[in-house]
């Protein structure tokens, strides 16, 4: 049993939706650490043949890291939480089975970073992605400055990265950040019909082919990230953004 997630098995796959909804299913350290136990119960367990991963409710899928644990954090634990973000993450890309995220809302910061780190991923009309970090004197910890432009190419992901704003579903999937955009009513099916397909496939060759995509984006650079994301918490903007957003104010930046 988890805390933090529901979970359902049916025909061998297994929906797990994040359960925080008074916070947008923001990721705080329960929901990471539950996020890697079942991962590891997805690849344990042989009656679970593939995953999906949701959010809560219709508004959000997640609505980023829960920005009330970031207060008074140092350098050094900002790194140590990117660091933890980052081991979840890759513990969902290189699993052996499937893991697909199903976006039904916001998808911001943790969130995005989340629903890339998946296989693949699928968006309701109502979703909407962003790595809102900068608008916090931050830059994404959970892998968001590797994973996003491998999958909008580099341009797209420093706009992105560096403007802040959202973006829609139809705009997600013009640059590739998702498979497909269907209504709310339709998405689940969607994803277990996909996967329904797959589960027909050799399970071993399904790994294989996880395995041998990853290998082709193996990377240093998630180690310069957390170094980055530890770094932003020793400056005052980091303090003063993360302040304006629990005080629900604009942040004053001064460049320190
Ligand atoms: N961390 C912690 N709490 C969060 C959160 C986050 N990332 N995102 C939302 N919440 C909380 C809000 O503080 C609020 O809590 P409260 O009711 O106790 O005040 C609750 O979830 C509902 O959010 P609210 O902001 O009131 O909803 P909204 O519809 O006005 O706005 C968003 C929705 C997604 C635009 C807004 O919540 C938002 O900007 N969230 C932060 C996104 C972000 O910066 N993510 C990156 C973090 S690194």
């Amino acid at each position: 049993m988890y805390q933090t997630l529901l979970t359902s098995l049916e025909n061998n796959i297994l929906t797990v939706t994040i359960n925080r909804p008074d916070k947008l299913n923001a990721l705080n350290k329960i929901v990471i650490a539950e996020l890697e136990e079942v991962t590891a119960q997805i690849n344990a367990d042989e009656l679970i043949k593939a995953a999906i991963i949701t959010g809560t409710g219709q508004k959000a899928f997640v609505a980023g890291a829960d920005i009330s644990e970031f207060v008074g954090l140092s350098s050094g634990e900002g790194m140590d939480l990117a660091r933890r973000g980052q081991e979840v993450f890759s513990k969902i890309e290189n699993s052996a089975k499937p893991i697909i995220a199903v976006v039904n809302g916001f998808a911001l910061g943790g969130g995005c970073e989340l629903a890339m780190a998946c296989h693949f991923r699928i968006a309701s009309e109502n979703a909407q992605f962003g790595q809102p970090e900068l608008n916090l004197g931050l830059i994404p910890g959970y892998g968001g400055t590797q994973r996003l432009p491998q999958l909008i190419g580099k341009g797209r992901a420093l706009e992105f990265l560096m403007t802040g704003n959202m973006i829609n579903a139809t705009t997600a999937l013009q640059w590739g950040l998702v498979n497909y955009v269907v209504s709310q009513e339709e998405l689940l099916q969607k994803a277990i019909s996909i996967l329904e397909t797959i589960n027909k496939k050799a399970p071993l060759a399904i790994t294989k082919c996880i395995t041998a995509v990853n290998a082709g984006y193996t990377t240093n650079g998630y180690i310069t990230e957390l170094e980055a994301f530890g770094e932003s918490f020793a400056t005052e903007d980091m303090k003063e953004g993360a302040a304006a957003f629990l005080e629900k104010r604009r942040p004053i930046f001064t460049g320190r």
